[in-house]
Order: C-alpha cells, then sequence, then structure tokens
C-alpha cells in the first residue's frame, strides 16, 4: 500500500485540513459566482481603457489567469501588478481590481491607495482586514469572501468573483456558462482525485510520487502558462519543495538548450511535467513533443497533466484542480502540514518591523 492510501497519516499531517478546503473547491465556485453576481457595479461604469489587477502570491494568480482566459475576448488590455505601484499608464480610465485575501498586504494596499488617488474606478475583494475598512472609508465598492481560508486555498473566490464584476461591467462574455462547466468539471475530477481513491487509480497521487524528491519544472504554454505558474507556487507553498515555470514556444528557444549540459546527477533529480489540453494548437503540440524527447533522454521522471471540461475556464481550473492535489499529496510524501507556512510569514515579519 503507498503511504498516500494510509487515511491515518493524511489526517495527522494534514492538520489545517488543505484537504477539506480542495474537496469544497466545486461548490466555492458556485459560491462565488453568487457572491459576484451580487455586485453592484453601477458606479464603476465608466469609460474604462484598460484593467489593472493588484495583488500578491495566492491574490495576484487569479488575475494573470483571467488575463490568460480572456485574451481572446477582451477588448482591453489587463495588467497584473505585484509591487507598491501602480503603472505609470494607470489613470482615470483605469479599473483597478485590488485582491488581497487577508486585506493586510502592504504591496497590495499602496498600489490600491494609489489607485484611489488616480481618481479612476476601482473594486476591493478581501476577507476583511485593511483592504475591507479602506474601500468603507472611502465609499469604493468591496466584495468579501469567506474568510478562515489560507489564501491559496481560497482561488475560487479570489479569481471568480473579481471575474464576475468584470463581466458586469459588460468587458468579457460567456462568463457564468463556464463558471458551472468548471463547477461539473471539477466535481467529476474530485471523484478521481480525492485521499479515498486508491494511488494506481488516483492521477494526482501518482504525480506527486513521481516527482517526489526532484526539483519539478512546469512547463506551459499560452493561458496554461499562469497554470503552470500556479503549480509551480503550490509545490513552493503547500510541499515546501523548490520548482519552476516555464512556457512554449519561449522555452523552446532558450530553456531546452540548458538541458545540453546539465550533470548527471542534477538531471536525474529533476522532472517535468507538461501541460496538456484536448484543444491545444497543433503548433505546441508539435513542440511539446520535440521537447519532451530532449528531456526524456536526461531525466526518466517525465510527466504530462492533462486538462479536461469542456469550455476554457474549466479546462483551465481542471489542470489546476490536479496540480493542487499533486502538491497537496507531494507535502504529505514530504510530512510538511500543506497548510503551516515558516518563511512567508518570516519575511512579512521582517518588513512590517522595519516599517
Ligand atoms: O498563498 C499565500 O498564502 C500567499 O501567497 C499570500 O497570498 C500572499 O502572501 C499575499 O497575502 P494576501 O493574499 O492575504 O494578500
Amino acid at each position: 500500500m503507498s503511504l498516500l492510501d494510509d487515511p491515518e497519516l493524511l489526517r495527522r499531517i494534514d492538520r489545517g485540513g488543505m484537504g477539506r478546503v480542495l474537496e469544497r473547491w466545486p461548490e466555492a465556485l458556485l459560491d462565488a459566482l453568487r457572491i459576484g453576481g451580487r455586485l453592484d457595479v453601477s458606479q464603476q461604469k465608466k469609460d474604462v481603457k484598460a484593467v489593472v489587477w493588484v495583488g500578491i502570491g495566492g491574490s495576484a494568480i487569479g488575475g494573470d489567469l483571467v488575463k490568460g482566459w480572456a485574451s481572446d475576448r477582451s477588448p482591453l488590455p489587463i495588467e497584473v501588478c505585484r509591487d507598491y505601484h501602480l503603472p505609470h499608464y494607470a489613470g482615470r480610465r483605469t479599473l483597478t481590481v485590488g485582491v488581497s485575501y487577508s486585506g493586510e498586504t502592504p504591496e497590495t494596499l499602496n498600489a490600491f491607495k494609489e489607485a484611489l488617488g488616480r481618481g479612476g474606478p476601482v473594486i476591493g475583494v478581501s476577507s476583511g482586514g485593511a483592504l475591507e475598512k479602506l474601500c468603507a472609508q472611502k465609499r469604493a465598492l468591496h466584495a468579501k469572501v469567506p474568510g478562515g481560508l489560507a489564501p491559496r486555498g481560497a482561488l475560487p473566490y479570489l479569481m471568480v468573483v473579481p471575474l464576475l464584476a468584470l463581466a458586469k461591467l459588460g468587458l468579457v462574455g460567456g462568463v457564468e456558462e463556464e463558471i458551472l462547466d468548471a463547477h461539473e468539471t471539477l466535481k467529476e475530477l474530485r471523484e478521481r482525485l480525492r485521499p479515498t481513491v486508491p494511488t494506481p487509480q488516483n492521477e494526482a497521487k501518482r504525480l506527486a510520487l513521481g516527482v517526489a524528491g526532484t526539483l519539478p519544472l512546469i512547463y506551459g504554454f499560452r493561458e496554461f502558462t499562469p497554470v503552470a505558474y500556479r503549480i509551480k507556487t503550490q509545490i513552493n507553498e503547500n510541499s515546501k519543495t523548490l520548482s519552476k515555470a516555464e512556457a512554449l514556444p519561449e522555452l523552446g528557444h532558450n530553456e531546452v538548450e540548458g538541458w545540453v549540459g546539465v550533470p548527471k546527477d542534477l538531471a536525474s533529480r529533476l522532472s517535468v511535467i507538461f501541460l496538456r489540453t484536448p484543444t491545444e494548437p497543433q503548433e505546441i503540440g508539435v513542440r511539446i513533443a520535440a521537447v519532451k524527447e530532449i528531456v526524456s533522454k536526461r531525466t526518466k521522471r517525465v510527466f504530462e497533466i492533462r486538462a479536461s471540461g469542456r469550455t476554457k475556464l474549466a479546462q483551465i481550473l481542471s489542470a489546476i484542480f490536479v496540480g493542487d492535489y499533486l502538491s497537496y499529496y507531494l507535502a504529505l510524501l514530504n510530512r510538511v502540514d500543506p497548510t503551516t507556512l515558516t518563511n512567508i510569514p518570516k519575511v512579512k515579519r521582517k518588513v512590517s518591523q522595519r516599517r
């Protein structure tokens, strides 16, 4: 029996309950749809020319995912700002969406205050904290998402609620239908990924065992570039493991050359996960095959995550769901609680002492 099939081990290590959070994702999507549906964006209806999504870490990735998803349908540029300052161009006709799960992240609060100062429309999204208070003080629109989660576990809320706001403003279409499709897709996937499904039938457990003890390289493309990055950051935060994300076709023009000189002992400690989709363009499929052939000569640990679902949003979230479960099981193999963080709060404390 694989370690991952021992329910007692899971209970002992997953003290923060990340497994329960993942289990609820399909329902969280519907809950987020309801929260977003109640937003009154009438005050935000100005002549918006650009969208800036301000946030960090688990509160920023939803912006990258929305940007990737909307790339073939949004008439406006969407930029994600992970820093203290807004881009110079952001002004009265820029919609700023400030997302911070805790509502306390200094980089996000600072950039959001800049947006208020520049006079453009703003929306704050948090579970409370200083961001909620600031929005109340300035009479700015705020969407409150449920508290008590790790920010990265709250992705269904942190992605879908702002997305609904963009839909209500008429900036993107087809959102509700795709969220419902994502809900159905994740419900089906949950039946195959949850802890009670034994390793031989459980793709995420098998992936975790495959990449255990290695540095996983996640290779994405187009709208799956932020998916690769999300999986990398989940492996960092949940599994306490270094990981790296790259994207095709770019990596075929640089990273792939690095495999020529990779020392043998290092190559055997690297694993590669390619992200694939049923709707993947032919030019990408051909590139994946070419790169796969090269890396397979240096490491045996080469894997794929295949997205499922009918719509683009469902496909994006399905690959993330597999990746999140993979990072969860890898944490259990590493005997670390996926929820508890060590170095991130350390850095936050040092920064706050210096302010
Ligand atoms: O996943 C995490 O815990 C982090 O990446 C946080 O999202 C990040 O530190 C920012 O905090 P917040 O999401 O509360 O703004």
